[in-house]
Formats: structure tokens, C-alpha cells, sequence
């Protein structure tokens, strides 16, 4: 395999977890580099997204719902983006020093919190141009969710109109843009004045604070015979209640782990979802992010090393993303 001189090391820094548990199981060690197969890339990790599912994957709980077999030292980060460092025999889309960035939930090689991760070339791709390596870094889930949820599980067509729910999240800021690009009219329902004004300026077409009062009014005004479809990713009362605003025979989609589990009216239907990864579907999505201003909104960037303050910052009132800086 071609390789850098800093793949030739035998070993990085990882925060690594020698045990399931809270976010003090979170420990910088010295671990192996992971050795590429045929058809992988060896990225040296420059930042690492924050998943709204890291700590439910920190405590366990998520290799238990998938049935995988664990092994230690489990390192966490299904997101990032850096610079090749080695590419597999195989490989033949991406030489060394490209800028990529990929997602790969669960990977039993380790994933992001490290200085290097090795990836499948299909979960792979070069970073769109406008995009900052955080921002890249942030990316790869929550997009790949959004766009699995707007385009194969609601099938949203241009000029519907399209509500958004938990819009200045990580999914739901990106489904703004996304829903925008594919000709959707979007109601978007955010967190807190911060959040509204983030929907706003991603181009919502309105925007309501969801823990306010007038969300059904706003719903009306905007779609006086219903509203076509729904993407939730907050569940509760607030989110069932402004799930009556969806017209009969329109469609409600969330990605697994949204909780509660959203209602639907009678006459709509609901579906849960994971949201997928191809080489197809990153494509389409670097030629969304491709065709106009995008931002990934990341709101704050820890250090490696101050990952557990990362995870406790997921709990309190944020927009958008979190991010690690690796190097
Ligand atoms: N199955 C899959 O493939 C998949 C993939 C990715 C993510 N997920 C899951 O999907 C869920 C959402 O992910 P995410 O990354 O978007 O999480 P997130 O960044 O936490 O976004 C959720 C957003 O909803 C907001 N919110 C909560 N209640 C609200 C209300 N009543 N009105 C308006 N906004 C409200 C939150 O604001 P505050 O922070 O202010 O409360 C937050 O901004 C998570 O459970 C995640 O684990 C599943």
C-alpha cells in the first residue's frame, strides 16, 4: 500500500474506552494505527463529529440494540474528515493526501476519536469545496439521514411543502437546506430564538419556535389545507400536537431513536427509518451541498481530549453540531 511517513508510525493517540459507561470511560491512550484491507483508506483524522447517538454508543447500549460483539479498547466517532495517509491495494478513487470525509457507524477497526481511522472506500468521499474540514467532519450521518428521510422515505417532490421538526438540530438544520434544494416549501420548527433565527437564515420559508405557543396557528397560515409531509427529529407532546397540521394522505418520516416515538394523525402515515450510506447517495448529496451556499452549522469544537464536555454539551441547548478537533 502507498503510504505517509506518519502512517509508518506503529501507533496513535485514541480516546478510547476500556469499558461501557459515562463520559469519565473516555480515556487518551496510545493504541495501534489500524492496518487497511484492499478496499479501505487510512485517514489521518483531522476533526471529529459529535452524533447526537455517541453517548448511548459510549454506554453500550447501541452495540446491544444491533447485537454486535464488542471489542476493547472501543473507540467512538462515527463521523470525520482528514487527510488519506495510506489507500488499500484496491483502491483507485482516492491517492494519499486526498481531503475526504466518511461516516462508518460501528466500525470494528475504531472510529474518528483518534488520530487515524480506517474506512471502507464506499463510506468515503472528497469534501465538497465550500465546506470547512470541521464542517465536513460534522457532516456524513445526520446529512446521509436527512436526505435517506426527505427523498426514499417521504419521496418529497418539488413544490410540496415540507414541515420540519427539530429544525435547528443537527438532521434539521441540513434538511432545511436539502428540502430547499429539492423545490420544497418549508415550515420549519425550531429550538429557541437562536434556533429560529438559524432556520431563518438557512432559507425556511417559516419559522416557529416549537416550545411556543402559536405553532398550529403558524402551521395554518402557512398550509391552510394541510402540510404535505413531515421529517421529525424531536419527539413529545409539542411534536404530536403540531403533527395535526399534516394533511390526510400526507406522510411522517423520523430516523430511529427519536423519543418519543411520533404520533400520527389518523389518515397519515408514519415511518421510522435509518438513514443510509452509498456511494450513489453521497454523490447525490456532495451535488446538493454543490449547488449553492450550504452551511453546516457548528456550533461549538472541543479538543480530543475534552470529548466528555463534548458529550455533556450534546445534553444542554445547542445548534447544529458539535465537533473534536483531532490535530
Ligand atoms: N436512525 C438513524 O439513522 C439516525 C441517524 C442520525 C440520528 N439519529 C437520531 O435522530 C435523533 C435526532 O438527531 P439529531 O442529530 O438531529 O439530534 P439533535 O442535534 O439533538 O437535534 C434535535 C433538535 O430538536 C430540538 N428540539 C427538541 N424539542 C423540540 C421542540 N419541541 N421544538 C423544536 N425543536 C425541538 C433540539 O433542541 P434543544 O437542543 O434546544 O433541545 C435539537 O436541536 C437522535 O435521536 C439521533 O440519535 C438517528
Amino acid at each position: 500500500m502507498a503510504q505517509t511517513s506518519q502512517a509508518k508510525a506503529q501507533t496513535m493517540q485514541a480516546l478510547a474506552l476500556d469499558k461501557f459507561g459515562g463520559p469519565e470511560a473516555l480515556r487518551i491512550q496510545q493504541l495501534p494505527i489500524p492496518q487497511i484491507e484492499a478496499q479501505e483508506v487510512l485517514i489521518r483524522v483531522e476533526a471529529a463529529g459529535v452524533g447526537a447517538w455517541d453517548p448511548f454508543e459510549r454506554e453500550g447500549r447501541f452495540v446491544e440494540i444491533l447485537g454486535m460483539k464488542p471489542t476493547f479498547p472501543y473507540v467512538l466517532g462515527t463521523d470525520g474528515a482528514g487527510t488519506i495517509a495510506a489507500v488499500g491495494k484496491d483502491v483507485k478513487n482516492f491517492k494519499v493526501g486526498d481531503r475526504v470525509y466518511a461516516a462508518e457507524l460501528g466500525n470494528p477497526k475504531g472510529g474518528f476519536y483518534a488520530q487515524y481511522t480506517a474506512v471502507k472506500t464506499d463510506n468515503a468521499s472528497l469534501i465538497p469545496r465550500h465546506l470547512t474540514i470541521e464542517q465536513a467532519a460534522a457532516l456524513p450521518t445526520d446529512a446521509l439521514t436527512a436526505l435517506t428521510g426527505l427523498e426514499k422515505v417521504l419521496g418529497l417532490k418539488s413544490g410540496e411543502s415540507l414541515m420540519v421538526i427539530g429544525a435547528s438540530g443537527g438532521i434539521g438544520h441540513l434538511a432545511i437546506q436539502l428540502a430547499k434544494r429539492i423545490g420544497a416549501d418549508v415550515f420549519a420548527i425550531a429550538s429557541g430564538d437562536d434556533g429560529v433565527q438559524l432556520a431563518k437564515n438557512l432559507g425556511a420559508d417559516s419559522v416557529v419556535d416549537g416550545r411556543g405557543s402559536n405553532v398550529l396557528n403558524a402551521a395554518k397560515e402557512f398550509a391552510p389545507n394541510g402540510i404535505d409531509a413531515a421529517l421529525v427529529t424531536a419527539g413529545g407532546e409539542e411534536t404530536d400536537e403540531a403533527l395535526s397540521a399534516i394533511r390526510k394522505g400526507g406522510r411522517i418520516a423520523y430516523p430511529h431513536g427519536v423519543m418519543p416515538e411520533p404520533t400520527a394523525p389518523d389518515g397519515v402515515e408514519v415511518k421510522a427509518y435509518d438513514g443510509e450510506n452509498s456511494p450513489a447517495l453521497i454523490d447525490r448529496l456532495n451535488a446538493l451541498i454543490d449547488s449553492g451556499p450550504f452551511e453546516v452549522h457548528v456550533d461549538r469544537t472541543f479538543r480530543l481530549e475534552e470529548a466528555s464536555q463534548a458529550h455533556k454539551a450534546l445534553t444542554e441547548h445547542h445548534l447544529g453540531k458539535i465537533v473534536l478537533r483531532v490535530e
